[in-house]
C-alpha cells in the first residue's frame, strides 16, 4: 500500500483515531469517557481534584479546604500535609514495586545504571542527610547544576524530602547565568558534578560553578560534587565536598518532612519579556497531584512501561515528566545523558532497542534533526516495543508529525502533542491517547479541569476560528504560585495583561492559538517577545542585554527568524559605539560574548550590523519590521509611525 502524502492527509483533514487495542487497555478508553471527565471537572472542579488527591496521593494530614482563590493568588488543599518525595518513593516500598526499576540510566559513553525504588530511596535519604549535615534546613534553597545522571534526580528528591526548595539550572547555561540564578534564589548549597558527557566531549560543570562563585553568589556556603567525568578539577577546601566521600557515612534512612501543601517545592527560572529571567515558583500538593494525573492519563502510564522523556532535568519537562510525575506513579523512568552525535547519530534508537522503551517523549526540533539524519538510523534498529509517542516545546509541523508517526511509531503509536509551559506545571492541552483522535499539528483538547479559551485584546472570548490569545479561565492545581520575590510581576505578566470587562482574572499564556470546528486547539506560537530556539525559550531582551553589555555595542534588537530545524533562530541587529567598525572578528566575538553571558543555546545565528534601528517616533524599536527583514519577507503593514524611513531602506540594502 502506498503511503498517503502529507498534502492528502492535510487536505482531507484526516483524523488519526486511537487504535482499538490501545484504547481497550488505556486508563481513559474513549472520547465519551474524556467528555464525562471534562464535564464533571467543569461542573465542580474542587470535587474533581479532591477526589483525585484522595485516591492518587498519600497525605500525612488531609486538607481543610480544597481551593482558596484570591485572584491571582491560589492555594490548593489548604492545610493539607504531604511530601512529594514520600509519594515518589516511600509509598512504593511497601508494595511489589519495592524492587521495580524506578530509574534506568544510560550514560553517553555506554555505561549504565538501574536504581530500584528501594535503592533510589536509600540514596535520596543519604543525600538528604548530607544536606542536613551541611547546614541545609527546611526552607533553604539549593542550586542544582548537573549533567543527566541519576544524582540529578536524587538531589531533587533529597531537597523535597527535607523541604529545601531546589532551583535546577540547566547545565548548558553559562557561569554568569548560573550566578544570576543562585543570587536571585539566595542558594545556600550547590549540587554539581565535575562534568557531564555531551556529544563526546566533557561539559566542565564544576569549573562553571567555580567561576559563578568567584563572580559572586555570597549565600552559597557549600558545594557538593558528584564524580562523573573524572578530569582534574579544583576543590576548594572547606567549601567543596565529593559526594562519594560524604555518602559513605550517611544513613540510608531519613524521614520525609511533612510539608504544608502550599510550601514551596522549587523555583525554576524561565525567560520572559524583560532582560531578567523569572523565578517560577511551584508548591507541593497541587503540583504533585497535577503532574501525577496528567502523566498517568496523557501518557497512559502502565506498570509495564519503560517510559522515556528525552528532556533535560534543567527544564520543567524534566522536573514534571522525568522525575516527579513518573515516580509518583511508580513508573519506570529512563534517563539518558547523551545526544545524537557524529559518532552515533542513531544513539536514541539504540537506547529504545536496548531497554525496550514503550513510551518516547521528545521535542519537534529533535524530530526534525532526526529526520535530516535519515531514516536508515531508526530503520536499522528494532523499535517494535514503542506503543506511544509524545511531543512538546513548540508547534509541530505536520511533516515532522507524519514522519514521527510513520518512521518511529510504525503507524501504530498514538502521538500526544502536549501543550503546556514552565508556569503551568503540567500538560494543559493534550490528547488522551486512548480517547482523542489526533490531527497532525494540533494539541487537540484541554485536559479535564482546564478551561481554555481564545480571547481578543480586550480579554473577551472570540470565535476561535479567527485566532486570538490563548487563555485559561479557572485555577488548576499545578499552576505557578508567583514569581519568586516578585508578586507584582506575577500579577502584571500573567493576569493583568488581558482583563475582560467582567473583571474576571484570566491566565494569559503568551501564546496565540485558534480553535477549529471540532473544538481542537492549534497553538501558533508566542505573541510576546519570547522566542523558541530548538525548543528552548529565550527572551529577546535577555539576549539584547547580553549584547549591550559588550563595550562595542551601543544598541541591539533581537528577533526570531524561521529555521527549518530549530523552529526559530536568533537574528540580532546591532549598532556599534562610535569608534567601532563592523567586521567578521567582531561578529564572532559578539556571538561568543552571548554564549558567555547566557549559554550556547542563546548564540545568535546571525548578527547584522546597522547604523540605526527602525523606531517609532516615541523611540520604540519596531520589531515587527525587523522580524520581516530577518525572515527575508516583504515589509507588510503600517510603517507610518516610523521615525526615519531611510533606516529601513538601509537595512533592506543590507547595510
Ligand atoms: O509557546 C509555547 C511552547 O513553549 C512555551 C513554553 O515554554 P517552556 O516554559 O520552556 O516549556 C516548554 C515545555 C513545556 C509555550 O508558551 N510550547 C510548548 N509546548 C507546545 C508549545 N507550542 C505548541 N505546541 C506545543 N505542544
Amino acid at each position: 500500500m502506498s503511503q498517503p502524502t502529507i498534502e492528502s492527509i492535510l487536505q482531507e483533514k484526516r483524523l488519526f483515531p486511537p487504535p482499538t487495542e490501545f484504547a481497550q487497555k488505556a486508563h481513559i478508553k474513549s472520547i465519551e469517557e474524556y467528555k464525562q471527565l471534562y464535564e464533571k471537572a467543569k461542573a465542580d472542579p474542587e470535587a474533581f481534584w479532591a477526589e483525585l488527591a484522595e485516591t492518587e496521593l498519600d497525605w500525612f494530614q488531609k486538607w481543610d479546604k480544597v481551593l482558596d482563590w484570591q485572584p491571582p493568588f491560589v492555594k490548593w488543599f489548604v492545610n493539607g500535609k504531604i511530601n512529594i518525595s514520600y509519594n515518589c518513593l516511600d509509598r512504593h516500598l511497601t508494595t511489589w514495586r519495592r524492587n521495580k526499576a524506578a530509574l534506568i540510566w544510560e550514560g553517553e559513553p555506554g555505561d549504565s545504571r538501574t536504581l530500584t525504588y528501594a535503592q533510589l530511596h536509600r540514596e535520596v535519604c543519604q543525600m538528604a542527610n548530607v544536606f542536613k549535615q551541611l547546614g541545609v534546613k527546611k526552607g533553604d534553597r539549593v542550586g542544582i547544576y548537573m549533567p543527566m545522571i541519576p544524582e540529578a534526580a536524587i538531589a531533587m528528591l533529597a531537597c523535597a524530602r527535607i523541604g529545601a526548595p531546589h532551583t535546577v539550572v540547566f547545565g548548558g547555561f553559562s557561569a554568569e547565568a548560573l550566578k544570576d540564578r543562585l543570587v536571585d534564589a539566595e542558594a545556600k548549597l550547590v549540587v554539581t558534578a565535575d562534568g557531564g558527557w555531551r556529544k563526546d566531549a566533557i561539559v566542565p560543570l564544576k569549573e562553571q560553578v567555580d567561576k559563578a562563585l568567584v563572580a559572586g553568589a555570597p549565600t552559597v556556603e557549600n558545594v557538593l560534587v558528584v564524580k562523573r567525568t573524572a578530569q582534574q578539577i579544583h576543590m576548594e577546601p572547606g567549601r567543596d565536598h565529593w559526594w562519594h566521600d560524604v555518602q559513605k557515612g550517611a544513613s540510608g534512612e531519613c524521614p520525609a518532612e511533612p510539608m504544608d501543601s502550599e510550601d514551596m517545592l522549587f523555583i525554576l527560572y524561565t525567560s520572559g519579556t524583560t532582560g531578567k529571567p523569572k523565578g517560577v515558583v511551584h508548591t507541593t500538593g497541587g503540583y504533585n497531584l497535577y503532574t501525577h494525573v496528567t502523566n498517568k492519563w496523557a501518557f497512559d502510564l502502565q506498570d509495564t512501561d519503560v517510559y522515556w522523556c528525552t528532556a533535560d532535568v534543567g527544564w520543567i519537562t524534566g522536573h514534571s515528566y522525568i522525575v516527579y510525575g513518573p515516580l509518583s506513579n511508580g513508573a519506570t523512568s529512563l534517563m539518558y545523558e547523551g545526544a545524537p552525535r557524529a559518532s552515533n547519530p542513531g544513539c536514541l534508537w539504540d537506547v529504545v532497542e536496548k531497554y525496550g522503551v514503550t513510551i518516547f517523549y521528545t521535542a519537534p526540533t529533535a524530530i526534525r534533526a532526526l529526520m535530516k539524519m535519515g531514516e536508515h538510523h531508526p530503520n536499522s534498529r528494532n523499535l517494535s516495543s514503542l506503543r506511544l509517542l509524545g511531543t512538546v516545546g513548540e508547534p509541530i509541523n505536520p511533516e515532522a508529525w507524519i514522519w514521527y508517526n510513520r518512521v518511529i511509531g510504525g503507524d501504530r503509536c498514538p502521538i500526544v502533542d502536549t501543550w503546556w509551559q514552565t508556569e503551568t506545571g503540567g500538560f494543559m492541552i493534550t490528547p488522551l491517547p486512548g480517547a482523542t483522535s489526533t490531527k497532525p499539528g494540533s494539541a487537540t483538547l484541554p485536559f479535564p479541569g482546564i478551561i481554555a479559551d481564545i480571547v481578543n485584546q480586550e480579554g473577551e472570548s472570540v470565535d476561535g476560528n479567527n485566532g486570538g490569545y490563548l487563555v485559561i479561565k479557572h485555577p488548576w492545581p499545578g499552576m505557578m504560585r508567583t514569581v519568586y520575590g516578585d508578586d507584582d510581576r506575577f500579577r502584571r505578566t500573567y493576569w493583568e495583561y488581558l482583563r475582560p470587562k467582567s473583571g474576571e482574572y484570566i491566565y494569559f499564556a503568551g501564546d496565540g492559538a485558534h480553535k477549529d470546528d471540532d473544538g481542537y486547539f492549534w497553538v501558533m506560537g508566542r505573541v510576546d517577545d519570547v522566542i523558541n530556539v530548538a525548543g528552548h525559550r529565550l527572551g529577546t531582551m535577555e539576549v539584547e542585554s547580553a549584547l549591550v553589555s559588550h563595550p562595542a555595542v551601543a544598541e541591539a534588537a533581537v528577533v526570531g527568524k524561521p529555521d527549518e530545524v530549530k523552529g526559530e533562530d536568533i537574528v540580532a541587529f546591532v549598532t556599534l559605539e562610535g569608534d567601532r567598525e563592523p567586521n567578521e572578528d567582531l561578529e564572532k566575538e559578539l556571538k561568543q560574548h552571548v554564549v558567555q553571558e547566557i549559554g550556547a543555546i542563546a548564540r545568535p545565528g546571525d548578527i547584522r550590523f546597522t547604523e540605526d534601528l527602525p523606531k517609532t517616533r516615541s523611540g520604540k524599536i519596531m520589531r515587527r519590521l525587523l522580524r520581516s527583514l530577518a525572515a527575508g519577507q516583504e515589509i507588510a503593514g503600517d510603517t507610518s509611525t516610523l521615525q526615519d524611513r531611510s533606516v529601513l531602506d538601509k537595512l533592506r540594502g543590507g547595510a
